[in-house]
């Protein structure tokens, strides 16, 4: 029904607000991945977007909001919220909140706690003035696939996962960042890192002037630490450089057929090759359509550069990371 992405001009972006003000869901663009939108304060438009992604009910949806004035209606604002959202905000950057009373809990998975984001995409902030026109407070949205799956950086994403079940998807090209937005936890005494994104945490520990803590037991369970996130169903496995040739020599000595995402000088007997960006923000943006169009070659195994850990690497070691330990787990979603 909703076969096509709509070009999200003036009149889709109406149309969009009207219909999440109505209780529908909407795909929109933002600068990290597509989002499945829902009007977050409306309890049956919430249930629909668990429904169609099938995600666990008490796993948390981050709620999309244009600025910390509606931020600070969703929850508690403390300073160093207000420091962030100067900093990042709109931006790739989350923020988990304690949940003031008044504000509907749909989005939360039954947490006390609320996700809040204010997007940069110019279509993003444009469906969310739409809607605050007529009345709306956030949308809740998780990225625009089924559970367990690749995010969705293109509307023709949405379309290849969602399917006939698609709602109304708007087109606002590729994503720019290409990987889901950095979460902090602000709501223990000490900010937590939850998951790295096109915020670092060395950017965050700069504005924050404290250090930033990685995540541990206490904090608050998210699909997207799950190990098997992010996974295409294809089996992928990381690789060092210098081992790629000879693990595809030894592959094709057993008759597989191998594709291969890497920095360009290596593997270039792979049967099916993309190049890896050299520059951690360009393999951000490139890694999910990476994956996709790899899943799709027919090949046994995905074989991927392992990129560093640290600093700008961070966020795709740790998508790479969780993509090669869901190998196949995809398909039980
Ligand atoms: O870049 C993004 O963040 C994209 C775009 C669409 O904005 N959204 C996204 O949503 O990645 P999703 O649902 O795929 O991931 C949301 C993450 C999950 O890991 C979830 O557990 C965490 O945010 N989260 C949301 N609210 C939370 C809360 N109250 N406490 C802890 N984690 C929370
Ligand atoms: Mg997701």
């Amino acid at each position: 029904m909703n076969a096509h992405p709509r070009p999200a001009d003036a009149q889709a972006i109406d149309e969009a607000a009207r219909r999440l003000s109505e209780g529908e869901l909407v795909a929109f663009p933002t600068e990290t991945v597509y989002g499945l939108g829902a009007d977050a304060a409306c309890e049956r438009a919430v249930a629909a977007v668990y429904r169609l992604k099938g995600r666990p009910a008490d796993h948390p949806l981050i709620v999309h909001v244009l600025d910390a004035t509606q931020a600070a209606w969703w929850a508690h604002w403390p300073a160093r919220a207000q420091r962030l959202a100067d900093a990042f905000w709109p931006g790739p950057l989350t923020l988990i909140l304690r949940r003031r009373d008044e504000a509907p809990g749909f989005a939360c998975g039954g947490q006390s706690s609320i996700g809040l984001r204010a997007p940069s995409h110019p279509v993003a902030r444009a469906l969310l003035e739409a809607f605050a026109a007529r009345g709306g407070r956030g949308v809740a949205a998780p990225s625009a696939n089924r559970f367990g799956r690749v995010s969705p950086t293109r509307a023709a994403h949405v379309i290849d996962d969602l399917g006939a079940d698609a709602p109304m998807v708007l087109d606002g090209g590729p994503c720019e960042v290409g990987v889901e937005s950095t979460i902090v936890d602000l709501t223990r005494d000490r900010p937590v890192l939850l998951r790295p994104g096109g915020v670092g945490a060395d950017q965050l520990e700069a504005v924050l002037g404290e250090s930033v803590f990685a995540r541990d037991a206490q904090a608050p369970r998210a699909p997207g630490t799950l190990a098997s996130h992010y996974a295409p169903v294809t089996p992928i496995e990381l690789v060092a450089r210098d081992e790629i040739d000879s693990l595809i020599a030894r592959l094709h000595a057993i008759g597989e057929r191998i594709a291969l995402w890497a920095r360009p000088g290596a593997g270039s007997g792979a049967d099916e090759r993309l190049a890896m960006p050299a520059d951690p923000e360009l393999a951000a943006r490139a890694l999910y359509g990476a994956l996709r169009t790899l899943d799709r070659s027919g090949c046994r195994r995905i074989l991927v550069e392992r990129v560093p850990d640290t600093g700008d690497w961070h966020a795709v070691a740790d998508r790479l990371r969780r993509a090669a330990a869901g190998a196949g787990a995809a398909q039980r979603s």
